[in-house]
Parts: C-alpha cells; sequence; structure tokens
C-alpha cells in the first residue's frame, strides 16, 4: 500500500506535485487554490492533499526542512506514487544584494557541500539540475503572468545556523545568490529516478539587508504570486 511516511493509496496522488516546506502551507494552498480536495497523508503531520486546479489533478504536499526530509518523501513520490514532477515551492534568504525580500528566483542549478548525492548513487557532483523543460514551462507562464522570475544558482545548505562564514563564502565564490536547504536532494532524486524536479523560491530573508524580513503570517500566506506561477505551470 503505502510507505513507512505516506499513507496514500496508489491512485489518490497526481502526477504533478508542488512541495512547500511547511505542511500547513500545503493544507493552506490546497484550500485556497484547489477544487475538491481530498487529503492523502497525516504521517508525521506531513499534510498532502489532491484536487484540481481550473479542472486538472494537481498534489500539494510538505517537504519537511532540509535534504534528508525532502529527500524520503520525494523518493517515495517518484518511485511509489508514478509522480512524474515536483515542482518545489520554497522559501529562501538572498545572499546576493540585488535580491530582495519576496522576490521570486528560479534555481537553476543547486550547488551544495551535502554529501546526499554522494551517499545516495556516489555521485561526487556538488552541483545538481533541475529538468530544463520544467524551467523553460515554468518561465514561458511567468512571461504570461507578469510575475518576475530570474533563473538563479541556489546553494542548498545543510545548515541553518552556520557558526562559520566559509560554507556561505564558498557558495557565493561558485555564483550561488540565494540560499535555501532542499533543492540539491530534489534534483539528485529526480535525476536518479529518471524523473523531473524544479524549485521556485521566495525571498523571505536577506543576508544583506537585515531589516528585509518576511513574518511568518506573510511567510505561510503571501507567496501568492510564486503558488499562481506553479499551479499554472503544473496544469501547462
Ligand atoms: N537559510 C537557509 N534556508 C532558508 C533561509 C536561510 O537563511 N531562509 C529561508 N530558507
Amino acid at each position: 500500500m503505502g510507505t513507512p511516511h505516506n499513507e496514500a493509496a496508489k491512485g489518490e496522488i497526481a502526477r504533478v506535485v508542488l512541495m512547500p516546506g511547511d505542511p500547513l502551507r500545503a493544507r493552506h494552498i490546497a484550500q485556497t487554490y484547489l477544487q475538491d480536495i481530498q487529503p492523502f497523508n497525516t504521517i508525521r503531520g506531513m499534510l498532502g492533499f489532491t484536487g484540481t486546479y481550473k479542472g486538472v489533478p494537481v498534489s500539494v504536499m510538505g517537504s519537511g526542512m532540509g535534504i534528508p526530509s525532502i529527500g524520503i518523501y520525494s523518493y517515495e513520490l517518484f518511485t511509489t506514487y508514478d509522480v512524474d514532477v515536483i515542482i518545489r515551492i520554497g522559501s529562501c534568504g538572498a545572499y546576493a544584494p540585488e535580491r530582495h525580500v519576496f522576490d521570486v528566483v528560479l534555481a537553476d542549478s543547486a550547488y551544495s557541500e551535502s554529501t546526499y548525492a554522494l551517499t545516495m548513487s556516489g555521485d561526487e557532483n556538488m552541483i545538481q539540475f533541475p529538468a530544463m523543460d520544467v524551467n523553460a514551462c515554468i518561465l514561458d507562464q511567468a512571461l504570461a503572468l507578469g510575475i518576475r522570475v530570474d533563473p538563479i544558482r541556489f546553494h542548498s545548505s545543510d545548515v541553518f545556523y552556520n557558526g562559520i562564514e566559509q560554507p556561505k563564502a564558498d557558495a557565493i565564490a561558485l555564483g550561488c545568490q540565494i540560499v535555501e536547504m532542499e533543492s540539491f536532494g530534489l534534483f539528485h532524486n529526480a535525476n536518479v529516478c529518471g524523473k523531473k524536479a524544479a524549485c521556485l523560491c521566495t525571498v523571505s530573508d536577506s543576508f544583506v539587508y537585515e531589516d528585509e524580513i518576511a513574518t511568518p503570517q506573510q511567510r505561510e500566506q503571501n507567496f501568492d504570486a510564486m503558488m499562481r506561477l506553479a499551479l499554472e505551470s503544473a496544469i501547462a
């Protein structure tokens, strides 16, 4: 039937899944944007829902925080539930001065010091890539919706509370403009499973402008442009 972490029956999850980190945001997205929603998972509170957007089935499920967590959930979605595409819709911190709170950014690559890809499949590459055709679709939809989205390199970090500066400096030297904690694992899983993934993030805080901070309520509710973009891309 299901997996140790997902009680959905096969067939209850759509071929495209949107994954915010926060399961409560998954519920908010389902309740706000989807019709005919059916919950499919409550194990560990990692809520998932399938509904329709403009008549097309779409699922939304929390990923949890960090590469290990999205690594588990996305692998099971790709392999047990025959999901074809996962679009992560997350938040991130800005490294680069040209990135401001509430900007929407798209990963064109994800750099990480994480050993996830090495441990999972012997892949020593520290840069993993999304599905370029999904990215192209997202950029087309962004143009149609009039939403500015810049494709940039993400730092997918294992550490939120850094005690040292070097990892951030290394990531910036490799061209990373923002930091989040999941896309590297998601992209690796998609590539290993022969599936597709992309990652959109809204900038929630900045390392450059420390007064630019989104409130928790804004984090949960105000990412409307990114959600519309992800949903239109999911059904395109
Ligand atoms: N670091 C890592 N992940 C994040 C951040 C951050 O500052 N902000 C949002 N996600």
